[in-house]
């Protein structure tokens, strides 16, 4: 017996662009989210680093810190671009003309929130297809909420973050106290 596979309107839809957006708070970026940008890179043109302008987080780094610290990993790579959102991250995709949402996965507890959100996301989108890459070993125990922690308490967090994002923390707690 033989398949065939028959172009449908949504296979039309779903072509590739070569462009892939990757959204997230970055509150602020860590080596495993360099990782995920790094690795999409093998597999689209181009990546758009999509900061969300209204998280329901209250972020440590306002927005425009946020960006420049994200800018600073990618000066060599022109096919990075960093961007903000303050909408639905799809509505963003498809206007940037993006094929793909690319997602970082950690551990399995990741697993039931992206899930959730890739669902939502192509329910409200069909054109734009959730991509998840595994984060590097070296990074899975990394979030931007447990360095923030281990800075503020003066951890040693060298080796997690860009050398300027180390940096930025620093200032920001010295500052603070
Ligand atoms: N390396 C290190 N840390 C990682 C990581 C990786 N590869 N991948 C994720 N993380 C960390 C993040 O730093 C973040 O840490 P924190 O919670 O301590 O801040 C945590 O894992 C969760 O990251 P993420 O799932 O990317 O959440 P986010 O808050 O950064 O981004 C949005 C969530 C903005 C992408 C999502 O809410 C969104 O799309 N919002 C727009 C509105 C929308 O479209 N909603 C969906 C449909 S209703």
């Amino acid at each position: 017996m033989s398949y065939q596979v028959v172009p449908n309107a949504d296979s039309q839809l779903n072509r590739s662009s070569g462009i892939a957006v990757y959204p997230g708070t970055f509150d602020p970026i860590t080596n495993g989210h360099v990782d995920i940008v790094k690795r999409s890179l093998r597999m689209f043109d181009q990546v758009i680093v999509a900061l969300a302008v209204n998280t329901e987080k209250k972020p440590l780094f306002p927005l425009e810190e946020r960006v420049a610290l994200v800018e600073q990993c990618f000066t060599a790579n022109s096919n990075v671009t960093v961007d903000t959102t303050d909408g639905l991250t799809v509505d963003y995709a498809v206007q940037q003309n993006a094929c793909a949402i690319v997602r970082g996965l950690r551990a399995v507890s990741d697993f039931d929130y992206e899930f959730q959100l890739a669902l939502i996301n192509r329910k409200l989108e069909r054109r734009v297809q959730t991509v998840f890459l595994m984060t590097g070993l070296r990074w899975i125990y990394i979030s931007s909420s447990i360095i923030k922690n281990a800075a503020r308490h003066g951890g040693d967090i060298s080796g997690m973050v860009p050398a300027h994002v180390l940096a930025a923390l620093k200032e920001k707690y010295t500052e603070s106290k």
